[in-house]
């Protein structure tokens, strides 16, 4: 039987008690927020006649969904961290921001402290049999067109099994292993020598893919890399490309993909002069446009638990 109860003085009493919002002690915006986001819970509840079983499956998710740490990857996964993305970009143009490289989702798997080189970053640090060689080079520019130098592009993949180094299940990689940092110089050039990552997949046994399931959904990305581009006079971008002619580029679980973050994979030669571990090797140019502070100001900058390790 569906009754409504929600608009009641008891429910909004409740509500505001529970909240303690207009009490005059306590962070008001978090008040603010606890019960805009408690209220639409209970009106939800009324509205769709959410039983008391489905409200404690719910809660007991929470506890698994805490318990494996995975609070980020469902955050990706439910496309809240692109919902963000989605208001960023339209907070740009609003103010007239065009004409930078597009932001993409961070994702959970970032780890701060990689060893930062100037120009070029050889990532590969344990040997992946089913990885061939990967370049990825280019240049950090400004909206002027012009190299931008003493950025800090700061790249992350997962290697042949889908997996990131520090988060590796099978522990067998090192710290930071495909995962760099490289500084340009005046000519605003950076590369990486690596190796193909292939695309991630959720834990399969994790709450984020057990959610997934339910909504008749799968867990994977397109195989992707990950950067930060950072400078004193720009805008921190947070981006991904995706490896072409992957073909989960338009089903990413976690919604990151857009046209303009598909750069062609080239086939070259000449990798053993490189240091590469095979002669044929693929190379991928992607060059970065930065976007200038606002008012001084990175209103980019983006507070997040996020992990660290020593090189
Ligand atoms: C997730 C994993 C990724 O590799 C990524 O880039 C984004 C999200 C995730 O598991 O949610
Ligand atoms: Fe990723």
């Amino acid at each position: 039987m569906s009754v409504k109860v929600f608009e009641t003085k008891e429910v909004q009493d409740l509500l505001k008690a529970a909240s303690n919002v207009d009490a005059g002690n306590g962070n008001a915006r978090f008040q603010q927020v606890v019960f805009r986001l408690l209220g639409d819970l209970f009106k939800a509840i009324d509205d769709l006649d959410i039983t008391p079983d489905e409200v404690w499956a719910g809660i007991n998710y929470l506890n698994k969904l805490g318990q494996d740490g995975e609070a980020a990857l469902l955050a990706a996964g439910l496309g809240l961290e692109k919902y963000l993305d989605i208001r960023m970009d339209a907070e740009d143009k609003a103010v007239g921001l065009a004409g930078g490289t597009p932001r993409t989702i961070e994702g959970p798997l970032y780890v701060a402290g990689a060893p930062v080189r100037d120009g070029l970053s050889k990532i590969d640090i344990n040997a992946d049999a089913d990885a061939g060689p990967l370049v990825i080079r280019g240049t950090v520019k400004g909206m002027d067109g012009k190299p931008v130098a003493g950025a800090v592009v700061e790249c992350w993949h997962a290697n042949s099994k889908g997996f990131y180094s520090h988060f590796d299940p099978t522990g067998a990689q090192s710290e930071f292993n495909l995962r760099g940092a490289v500084k340009t110089g005046a000519d605003g050039k950076y590369e990486f020598r690596t190796l193909m990552p292939v695309g991630y997949g959720c834990p399969p046994h994790g709450a984020t893919q057990q959610l997934l399931n339910g909504l008749g959904r799968h867990g994977n990305r397109p195989a992707h890399v990950h950067f930060f581009v950072t400078s004193d006079s720009h805008r921190k971008l947070t981006t991904q490309f995706n490896i072409e002619g992957d073909p989960l580029i338009w089903d990413d679980f976690a919604y990151a993909t857009r046209e303009e973050l598909i750069p062609p994979v080239v086939e070259k030669t000449g990798g053993a002069a490189l240091g590469l571990k095979a002669d044929a090797y693929k190379d991928i140019e992607f060059n970065f446009t930065v976007t200038p502070l606002l008012q001084g100001k990175d209103n980019q900058l983006v507070y997040r638990l996020r992990a660290s390790a020593e090189a």
